[in-house]
């Protein structure tokens, strides 16, 4: 049996703050930005407009596009940095919202590499037999986590959300192949002053702001990234020829290239949204999936593969059958 994604889906707040915009109130560029990162424009939330919202229609989405009803998810994860309260956990909001009150809701913090580990853990959870439907979602408000005087940190990130529906299927027949086939899962809190957030409940009483020592995650990133998916390749005997489309968190267009470029993956099975949405952290994977199930990109059989790195630090990469 295999955990099959049934639908995806996803969401990006009406307003969009382009980079010309930005640079009337710190100091940048568009030039600067788009050369270092490739982001030209990102969305953000409006005043009140809370992650578990965000969430709560890339959820929507999927299950519409899944074609199934919420009453049948019996298992909610929800991956973000930016919940909307310390607790109850986004998650359980979400599930009010959807109207479930049937199986668990519960929150996953693994900043950036959220989506990834949250896919990972809900596999685990149907695989063991104790839930059948799942959502994995990845939804983020890291507007409110800003220092919008900071140019250094500011321009990077943006607000979206994304979610897939899940279940476990058998294999023989139609469905042969489908399905995740690995999921490979790393963390190491060493470098975790590299990437955080100067508040929180039991430190400061504050939400604080996010603080970034950029160079230092650049030049971990791209080996991180490419050691964890060698572990996906080796572990399902796949190699850069055989992915149809690469699905990477989307942090900066350059660590994404240069990922690729490694691997020896080529430019145009890169599916890149980082122009348009700028980091959006646990929610950047499912909303580039979402975006290139909509257009058609990513087709039935296609073997997807997906990566993400972030603070902690932590960082994983999945391998999967449309
Ligand atoms: N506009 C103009 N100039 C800027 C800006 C800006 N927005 N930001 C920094 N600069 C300046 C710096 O002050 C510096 O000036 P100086 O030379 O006079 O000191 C100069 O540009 C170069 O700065 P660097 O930090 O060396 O620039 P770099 O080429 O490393 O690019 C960047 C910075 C884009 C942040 C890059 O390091 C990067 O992408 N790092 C990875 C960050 C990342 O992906 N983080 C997300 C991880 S995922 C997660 O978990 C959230």
């Amino acid at each position: 049996k295999r955990s099959v994604i049934l639908g995806c889906g996803s969401y990006l707040p009406a307003r969009i703050l382009s980079n010309d915009e930005l640079a009337k109130s710190v100091d940048t560029t568009d030039e600067w930005i788009v050369q270092r990162t490739g982001i030209r424009e990102r969305h953000i939330a409006a005043p009140g407009e809370l992650t578990s919202d965000l969430a709560t229609h890339a959820a929507r989405s999927a299950l519409a596009h899944a074609h199934v009803e919420a009453d049948t998810i019996d298992l909610i994860i929800l991956a973000t940095a930016t919940p909307d309260q310390t607790f109850p956990a986004t998650a359980v909001t979400v599930q009010n919202n959807l109207g479930i009150s049937q199986g668990v809701a519960f929150d996953l913090q693994a900043v950036c590499s959220g989506f990834v580990f949250a896919l990972s853990v809900a596999d685990s959870m149907l695989k063991a037999g104790a839930h059948k439907r799942a959502l994995v979602i990845g939804a983020e408000t890291f507007s409110r986590i800003l220092d919008w005087t900071d140019r250094t940190t500011c321009v990077l990130f943006g607000d979206g959300a994304g979610a897939v529906v899940m279940e476990l299927q058998d294999q023989p027949g139609t469905n042969a192949d489908r399905g995740l086939l690995t999921a490979h899962l790393r963390s190491d809190g060493k470098h975790r002053s590299k990437l955080y957030v100067d508040g929180g409940p039991s430190s400061t009483q504050t939400v604080g702001h996010l603080r970034m020592e950029g160079r230092e995650v650049f030049k971990h990133a791209v080996a991180m990234i490419t050691d964890v998916i060698e572990d996906a390749f080796a572990a399902t005997g796949t190699t850069a020829a055989d992915i149809d489309w690469f699905v990477p968190h989307q942090a900066n267009k350059r660590i994404i290239d240069g990922s690729a470029h490694k691997l020896g993956i080529s430019p145009e099975k890169v599916v890149l949204t980082v122009d348009r949405h700028g980091n959006t952290s646990a929610a950047s994977i499912p909303l580039a999936l979402a975006d290139a199930i909509a257009d058609r990109r990513i087709k039935r059989g296609n073997l997807i593969l997906l990566e993400a790195m972030g603070g902690g630090f932590t960082w994983g990469s999945a391998l999967l059958r449309w």
